[in-house]
């Protein structure tokens, strides 16, 4: 950080992501002021610029006009404490009360531009798997629909089959051909199937180096589904369960991929320091995981309870998908602190609602459940390995 002097009144500090913070130290700015020079020269270098007011500044009026051309330069934020500093309206211009909370505005945008770029490029199979899906929203799908938009796609066939033959849909009799693949899965279970093989389609692209945090997702599933069938039966549910599950850390697995060293440095302080990742990745990127996830399957547009528990699996918080969210969210925190040395969430409050004993305390849910998750995990075979 460079420090004011009384010939540039101002100090600038480079936040990372190509973001810095000026802040300005003089007590009356005005449009002809050194600071106004000074910031349209980084706006035209930077990607974005916090404009900090320290306690005793104040702009004046002809600031305005001028903040408004730089920040058709860069993305501009105002960071000030009392309205009085400002006394112009500057909509082209957020504005928040602690610098921090601006820079970390402005590198959410900027990394999650960068993935959303990155994963733009897609392979012609993730595409049709992706047009099917698509497909299978209309509300007069047919299976003859289906059948025609994958009929020139025998990668996606043979894998349709290889799922519908797997052991997870445990068929008795071997499916052979894709109309009796359709008619067992159903349109929920080719869903399923879909997001699967886009999720596969991905990870041989892009996270093949990341073998620890694939396994992770399929050993998350695994316990997530043993979970949840000590309290259903119903195979779609626990299907979503898995798909679910299979890609709850899509947004790390992204932010990894498009800034290796820096989620390196965001996961080493997280396991040193027993800190929340969510706090390590907010300060490194000024977003998480689980906002980039959500993102990212929202482009995609992967199914609704894919999207929530991308977003969600780290707190508890009640929605439609709870179903779906609550055992992932106690599968991925007995990973966290069992496997990954994160400090894991505390699942206490949802352990009762799979717990097999009668009348017994969160607490002794809790350990139930982390007693049924060991024995558990040893049945576990990753795929991915
Ligand atoms: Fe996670
Ligand atoms: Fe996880």
């Amino acid at each position: 950080m460079e420090s004011s002097t009384a010939a540039h009144p101002f100090i600038v500090r480079d936040c990372g992501f190509g973001v810095m913070e000026f802040i300005n130290t003089d007590t009356v700015i005005d449009g002809s002021h050194r600071s106004i020079g000074a910031l349209n020269i980084l706006a035209r270098k930077f990607k974005g610029v916090v404009f900090s007011l320290q306690p005793q500044c104040r702009l004046t009026p002809d600031v305005g006009p001028q903040l408004k051309l730089i920040s058709e330069k860069t993305i501009l934020k105002m960071a000030y404490q009392n309205e009085a500093q400002v006394p112009f309206a500057h909509d082209f211009a957020e504005a928040f009360a602690a610098p921090d909370d601006a820079v970390c505005s402005i590198k959410s945008a900027i990394v999650i531009e960068k993935v959303i770029k990155d994963f733009a490029d897609v392979t012609p199979f993730r595409t049709s798997a992706l047009n099917i899906l698509d497909m299978l929203k209309q509300p007069d799908i047919s299976f003859d629909k289906i059948q025609k938009g994958i009929i020139d796609e025998p990668l996606l066939i043979a894998r349709i089959l290889q799922v519908a033959n797997s052991a997870f849909y445990m068929r008795r009799n071997p499916v052979d051909n894709i109309e009796n693949a359709l008619a067992y899965l159903g349109l929920e279970g080719i869903r399923q199937v879909l997001v699967q093989l886009i999720f596969q389609s991905l990870a041989t692209k892009y996270f093949a180096h990341q073998k620890d945090k694939l396994i992770h997702g399929e050993c998350c599933a695994h316990l997530a589904v043993k979970l949840a069938e000590r309290k259903t039966k119903d195979l779609m549910t626990l299907g979503k369960i898995r798909v679910a599950a299979l890609l709850h850390d899509v947004g790390s697995l992204a932010l990894q991929f498009c800034y290796l060293d820096e989620y390196a440095k965001a996961l080493s302080r997280a396991v040193s320091e027993k800190l929340n990742i969510l706090t390590t990745e907010k300060e490194m990127f000024g977003t998480t995981h689980c906002d980039v996830g959500a993102r990212l399957a929202t482009e995609w547009k992967l199914p609704d309870y894919v999207k929530t528990c991308a977003s969600d699996h780290h707190s508890i918080v009640s929605g439609p998908f709870d179903k779906i969210v609550r055992p992932v969210i106690c599968a991925n925190a007995f990973l966290n602190s069992a496997i990954d040395k994160l400090p894991g969430l505390d699942f206490s409050p949802l352990a009762k609602e799979f717990s097999v004993t009668p009348n017994t305390s969160d607490n002794e849910a809790r350990m139930e459940l982390l007693a049924f998750f060991t024995e558990t995990m040893k049945s576990f075979t990753p795929e991915s390995a």
